[in-house]
C-alpha cells in the first residue's frame, strides 16, 4: 500500500474481531514505530505491549474503576474546551450517535476503557528524564506505527482517555513508578461485520489551518 493511500485511508477503528495479534506482527509495529524521527536521534520512546490475560486483567480493573466513580458520583466533569474545539468535539459525538443506537452496547468510554475488546494493547512512554519537547519525537513514532498497522490489514485506536487512570495501569502491569506514560494504541483486526466499521470521521479544509508566507 502507498504512504498515500494509507495516510488517507487510516481511520481509528473501534470493533475489533477476536483474532489475536502475532507476536512478530506487533514487533514490526514497534519497528516502524522506532524509524521515526528524533532530536538528535536520541529514540526516546518505550513500548510495553499487553496481549492476553493481563490485557484482559487491565480493561476490567479500567472498566470497574470508572464504576465506582459512576457509583460514586465521582466522575470528573469535562472540561469546557474553547472554539472551534468545542464544537468539533460536539460534532464528533453527533456523528457517532446514531451507530450507537445501532449498536445499545457501544459507549465510549467504556469502550475506551476495554480497548474495543482489541486482542493487543501498545503503550508509548517518554524516557523520564526527558522534557515533553520530545512528546513530538513519540508523536511521530506512534503515527508511523498506526499507517503500518493499516497498510498491513489492522485497525487501531489511540486510546487516550485511559491516561486518568494512569496509577492503576502502572500498578496492575508492575511498570516502574518513574513510567512517563505517553499514550495507548488498541490494536487488532477491524470488524467490518459491526456497524461501527462504517464510521469514518471527517476534517476540515486545509486551508483553516494554513497560513501562507512569501
Ligand atoms: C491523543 C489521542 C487520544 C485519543 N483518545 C481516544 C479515546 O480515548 N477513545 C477513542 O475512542 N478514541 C480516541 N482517539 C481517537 C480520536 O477520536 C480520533 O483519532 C479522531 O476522532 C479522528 O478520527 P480518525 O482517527 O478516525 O481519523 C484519540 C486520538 C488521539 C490522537
Amino acid at each position: 500500500m502507498e504512504v498515500r493511500e494509507a495516510l488517507y485511508r487510516r481511520r481509528s477503528v473501534r470493533a475489533f474481531t477476536a483474532a489475536a495479534v502475532s507476536k512478530k506482527t506487533l514487533l514490526q509495529l514497534v519497528d516502524a514505530a522506532i524509524q521515526a524521527p528524533s532530536a538528535r536521534n536520541m529514540q526516546p520512546w518505550q513500548f510495553i505491549v499487553v496481549t492476553g490475560k493481563a490485557r484482559e486483567r487491565l480493561a476490567q480493573r479500567l472498566v470497574r474503576a470508572y464504576e465506582e466513580e459512576l457509583v460514586a458520583g465521582q466522575v470528573p466533569p469535562t472540561p469546557e474546551l474553547p472554539e472551534p474545539y468545542q464544537s468539533r468535539v460536539r460534532q464528533f459525538g453527533e456523528a457517532l450517535q446514531p451507530f450507537s443506537v445501532q449498536d445499545p452496547t457501544f459507549e465510549l468510554m467504556r469502550g475506551s476503557l476495554n480497548f474495543y475488546g482489541a486482542p493487543a494493547v501498545i503503550l508509548l512512554a517518554l524516557d523520564p528524564h526527558l522534557s515533553s519537547d520530545r512528546l513530538f519525537d513519540v508523536g511521530a513514532g506512534a503515527q508511523n506505527l498506526l499507517l503500518l498497522a493499516h497498510s498491513q490489514g489492522l485497525g487501531t485506536c489511540v486510546i487516550g482517555i485511559v491516561l486518568r487512570y494512569r496509577e492503576l495501569i502502572r500498578e496492575e502491569l508492575q511498570l516502574p513508578e518513574s513510567l512517563n506514560l505517553v499514550m495507548t494504541v488498541a490494536v487488532g483486526y477491524p470488524n467490518p461485520a459491526h456497524p461501527l466499521a462504517g464510521f469514518s470521521s471527517g476534517r476540515q479544509d486545509a486551508a483553516e489551518f494554513l497560513t501562507w508566507i512569501e
